[in-house]
């Protein structure tokens, strides 16, 4: 159903209430999603965005209803990953003259996923498309986070159309910012950005900056997902620009995976020690293979340093943990710290492959990890609450 933002623009999105997964199931989605275009109407007509593929039926039935598609006079694609350009395949074939405005890079990725040479107009950043009362000023956003991403500038209506960038997987019908729930929301926005936005956060200090230095009024922030940011739109920028900062809160989180439980002794041991050494500091433990990997992606987005554990099976670690770590070496995090521990019977190999795996992901190892040889009980127990203790100056 069509949303009226402006006089002049209409949301003609999809909100994804069902949604579990993104990106294969690399991206666990509690909160569904929506995938968010925009009908802009002013003396010209332009479309922006569109939505996912299994919804382009009911998108292009829904944007009938809107309007007579023939008179759109522009597409804009920001971004052609297929949540956002999906549903051009079944609009093209309406309209397969329309001219879409994309950057070289969003027009080679077009091709390679839709395999028609479409009427492309390439753009880069300053390039303008005058509509009418308002102009269209194009901001390309490279590895934000695709190399093709764009962002495109409405005057007039003041709003940045920020693509994937402000975005969260967060399904509402309610629109705005400050209609929903303000800690569902920002948990929804920082898990985004940490598990999207983190590898590219040089990209996005730089390219905020570059945004704010041509002082443009901004009255919305209308991004590809979640919510339009309406209620002081500054405020995710904000976040963003701490975000991008090697963000990190005075927590510590010690995830691990464990097969009798002997290597989640020896978590708690060594948090029992890093808590009555300083009672001040967050400490979260997590059961890797009981925990939704993106929310540890988050755990860890928001730690000063992780300790991560793991029970030797077959001469290597626990599948869980051996998955997250190749998730945060991709994350490419910065300014953290870590140690390693893990429980062992007889060839114990996990601590020191955690501990290499921790220093090739970026991680400042900042002691040898500890083992415990089957299952720890009193003296073993002490010596791990010690091991905590050692590492509270160590991780700060
Ligand atoms: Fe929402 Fe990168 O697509």
């Amino acid at each position: 159903m069509a949303k009226k933002i402006t006089d002049k623009v209409t949301w003609v999105g999809k909100v994804d209430w069902e949604l579990t997964h993104f990106h294969g199931h690399e991206y666990s989605t509690s909160k569904g999603s929506s995938y968010n275009s925009y009908l802009i109407r002013d003396e010209k007509t332009v479309l922006l965005d569109t939505v996912w593929l299994p919804y382009d039926q009911e998108y292009v039935a829904n944007l009938k209803k809107e309007i007579n598609l023939n008179k759109i006079d522009y597409i804009i694609a920001n971004h052609n990953e297929i949540d956002h350009s999906g549903a051009l395949a079944e609009l093209m074939r309406e309209i397969p003259n329309t001219p879409i405005y994309c950057t070289a890079n969003g027009a080679k990725i077009i091709k390679g996923h839709y395999h028609q040479d479409w009427n492309f107009v390439t753009v880069k950043t300053g390039d303008t498309l005058n509509i009418g009362e308002s102009t269209l000023t194009f901001v390309e956003a490279p590895m934000l986070h695709w190399p093709d991403t764009m962002m495109t500038y409405m005057s007039g209506e003041n709003i940045l159309f920020s693509n994937d960038a402000f975005g969260q997987h967060y399904s509402t019908e309610l629109l705005y910012n400050d209609n929903v729930d303000n800690s569902e929301l920002f948990a929804e926005a920082i898990k985004y950005y940490a598990n999207i936005l983190t590898p590219f956060s040089k990209f996005v200090t730089k390219k905020i900056n570059e945004v704010l230095s041509f002082n443009l009024p901004l009255n919305l922030i209308c991004p590809s997902h979640g919510v339009i940011w309406k209620n002081n739109p500054a405020q995710i920028v904000e976040k963003y620009l701490d975000w991008a900062n090697d963000y990190q809160e005075n927590q510590i989180s010690i995830i691990y995976d464990t097969m009798w439980e002997s290597t989640r002794k020896m978590a708690e041991a060594i948090a029992d020690g890093i808590n009555k050494t300083d009672p001040n500091v967050t400490i979260k433990l997590f059961n890797a293979s009981k925990e939704d990997k993106n929310d540890l992606i988050t755990e860890i987005f928001k730690s000063k340093a992780i300790l991560l554990g793991s029970s030797t099976i077959n001469n290597g670690l626990l599948h869980s943990i051996g998955g997250l770590l190749e998730m945060v070496k991709g994350m490419k995090f910065k300014n953290k710290k870590a140690a390693a521990f893990g429980s062992y019977g007889w060839s114990g190999e996990s601590v020191k492959q955690l501990t290499e795996k921790l220093k090739d992901a970026g991680f400042d190892v900042v002691k040898d990890g500890i083992r415990s040889l089957w299952v720890p009980d009193g003296d073993e127990i002490t010596k791990l609450s010690e091991y905590g203790k050692s590492l509270v100056e160590l991780l700060k």
